[in-house]
């Protein structure tokens, strides 16, 4: 189950044998490689030089690894990039974002298009038949360093042809868009603008509409790459690595081209980014927050359609958050576990061994730099391949009682319009992830629109359009749903539906968002009544018969209202609120809630209990004790347990 990245153009051929051997000997199966060679593959316009890439497959396979081979398209080498200069994708103030890094091409470029069809075909006619060949990795992390969007002249003539395509007629586009609105309608598509370089806020409806062409951009793009390999490389899996914490593109629409879905894990440095408080933040520096793998894993294995696998691992600090701690003794172990928990086909670490060159010279790998020996985490990954051994095969993951709808275009409705400057989608659903967790309860993430027949309880933390597939599909399970702030609020074209907020959802639950509110950072609003707690941030202003208010703010307006298996939540609620609403919501569903300690984790996978300690005490479990099948019921810091549950 565990594997590596490996970078067989950055080390001496003559290492490669032994490199393999080692990582055979270490319990390592598979090894991706390939996804930033394209100057060693094609030093010059036309000249292919793969002979060595065979090589290193040759000798991953000669010492029993599967390779995972991947086209190169993330770095366009210099001589393309001179030829073409305007494969460079241009960032919202116009500056042109160009060599020297990576990711340094615009989607919307058929030129970078055609080369990167012409590149991978060369990869996967020549390596595709290999017999250590098992899948690939088309390009990589779609979206880094902020590249999902953007906003040069090959990009606006790409999003008019796109727009010519959704609306056909231009007074088509001028309603949907609310163009009469500051004078801004258009007499031909080749009038419309990017979204962005104007006096003030651009049309919200025009924002939206450039998210989901540069969306479907990275898509179509993902599926040029995915048709080509699989006419040349016939029963080997695509997949394509995906980013923690970015939401800047829809990952579902994506995956549905995959066979399954990569996600690369770096728990400790997302920890850094994300919004925490420093408590929290310092709490949990050398761990990562418990929920930020976990998060992942779930949503992943949404965008995969039950396939998925870490593509890279944090295997010791990174290199490029804020501050980069040395993980906890045994973390690297508790995240390869965590992610197996979770149902993780394959954990492949990240990098084999650390550069002593280049940008990541920092980042650490499984092996020093100078190769004289395993790091820390190299260790703790042979340890975990030694207990995998001897536990040997896992049962089948199973579906959780729990779904969590994500919604990308939620993210992109909520940054276009804020509103109030702290409310942040992603922010809000991990929050809500977070507290049903701490409940001790399994979650599947979905997508909207999703069958949602096989959950008991279906939690939408957010979901401003709320389109009629998803509607439908929230009405033909029989689950408990709690719906949170702003659910239903804007209609497919960014606007406020005829019927006010929320919309569609009206017809679950009978009641009107009149007024919405933000509120500044230390406002706190009181919340009694069946359920009580703290909303900050937001709170909407409701009227509804009187029947249907389960618990309301200070002034008497409803804040929590239910209607039969309904609920709706009218602000940005505090962990404890939302955990109290989970509490209630679960009971009525009859699915079981433990309260855990807040550093401490639980999950299921077939008859399999796993706990993860993410704190600094010990933390005492009670199971039969021949039900131990790792570990023991006290779980050190870092440490993992897992058991048997009949
Ligand atoms: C990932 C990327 C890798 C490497 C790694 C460092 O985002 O795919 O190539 O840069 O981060 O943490």
């Amino acid at each position: 189950m565990l594997g590596v990245c490996y970078y067989p153009e950055h080390w001496p051929e003559s290492w490669w044998a032994d490199d393999a051997r080692r990582m055979r000997d270490l319990g390592l199966r598979t090894v991706r490689i390939g996804e930033f060679a394209w100057s060693r593959i094609e030093p010059e316009p036309g000249r292919i030089e793969i002979d060595w890439l065979r090589r290193a497959v040759d000798t991953l396979g000669a010492a029993g690894l599967e390779v995972v081979l991947s086209t190169p398209t993330a770095t366009p080498p210099k001589w393309l990039m001179d030829a073409h200069p305007e494969i460079a994708p241009v960032d919202e103030d116009g500056t042109v974002r160009g060599f020297g890094s990576r990711r340094h091409y615009t989607f919307s470029s058929s030129v970078f298009a055609s080369e990167a069809a012409r590149i991978a075909e060369v990869v996967a006619r020549s390596l595709g038949r290999h017999p250590a060949v098992v899948g690939w990795q088309i390009d990589n992390e779609y979206g880094c360093h902020n590249t999902a969007l953007s906003y040069g002249d090959t990009d606006l003539r790409a999003y008019r042809e796109w727009l010519r395509r959704r609306y056909q007629s231009t007074e088509q586009m001028n309603e949907a868009w609310g163009n009469a609105f500051w004078s801004m309608e258009l007499r031909h598509f080749n009038e419309a603008a990017l979204p962005v370089r104007a006096v003030t806020e651009t049309n919200p409806a025009a924002r939206l509409d450039y998210w989901r062409f540069s969306s479907d951009q990275i898509v179509a793009f993902n599926r040029m790459q995915a048709d080509i390999i699989r006419a040349h490389s016939p029963g080997r899996f695509v997949t394509h690595n995906f980013m923690g914490l970015f939401l800047d593109f829809d990952h579902f629409a994506c995956g549905a081209d995959l066979d399954l879905a990569t996600w690369d894990s770096y728990p400790i440095g997302f920890t850094e980014r994300f919004p925490f408080s420093e408590e929290e933040r310092n709490a949990y520096a050398m761990t990562g927050h418990p929920d930020m793998a976990p998060f992942h894993h779930d949503l992943y294995r949404a965008v995969g359609r039950g396939r998925w696998w870490v593509m890279e691992q944090q295997a010791g600090p990174v290199n490029w958050a804020p501050w980069n701690p040395v993980p906890r003794p045994g973390q690297i172990r508790l995240f390869t576990w965590e992610a197996i928990a979770h149902g993780a086909e394959r954990v492949m670490y990240f990098r084999w061994r650390q550069a002593p060159f280049g940008q990541e010279q920092m980042h650490s790998g499984l092996n020093l730099p100078d190769n004289s020996g395993l790091s820390p985490g190299g260790s703790e990954a042979a340890e975990v391949a030694r207990e995998l051994d001897a536990i040997g095969p896992l049962p089948a993951p199973t579906l959780a009682p729990v779904a969590l709808v994500i919604d990308y275009e939620a993210s992109w409705i909520t940054r276009i319009q804020p509103q109030g400057a702290t409310f942040n989608y992603g922010e809000l659903a991990y929050r809500w992830y977070e507290a049903a967790r701490r409940l001790g309860l399994d979650i599947d993430i979905v997508p909207p629109g999703h069958d949602l027949s096989a959950y008991r309880l279906v939690l939408a933390p957010s979901l401003p359009y709320v389109s009629e597939v998803a509607l439908n599909a929230f009405k033909k399970t029989t689950a408990e749903i709690v719906f949170g702030p702003r659910s239903g609020s804007k209609t497919r074209h960014f606007s406020i539906p005829e019927n006010l907020p929320p919309g569609p959802l009206a017809e679950l639950i009978p009641f009107r968002v009149v007024e919405v509110a933000s509120l500044r950072p230390g406002l706190t609003e009181e919340v009694k009544g069946r359920i009580s707690g703290q909303v900050r941030r937001w709170r909407e202003h409701i009227a509804c018969e009187k029947e249907f208010a389960e618990a309301a703010f200070a002034d008497g307006m409803p804040a929590m209202i239910r209607s039969g298996r309904f609920s709706y939540l009218a602000g940005w609620a505090e962990i404890d609120l939302i955990s109290a609403v989970l509490v209630a919501a679960a009971e009525r569903a009859r699915v079981a809630t433990t309260s855990l300690p807040a550093s401490l984790r639980l999950r299921r996978r077939g008859n399999l209990k796993f706990a993860f300690n993410y704190g600094s005490e010990p933390v005492e479990l009670t199971f039969p004790p021949d039900a131990a099948v790792l570990g023991s019921s006290t779980v050190p810091p870092s440490g993992v347990t897992i058991w048997r549950e009949d």
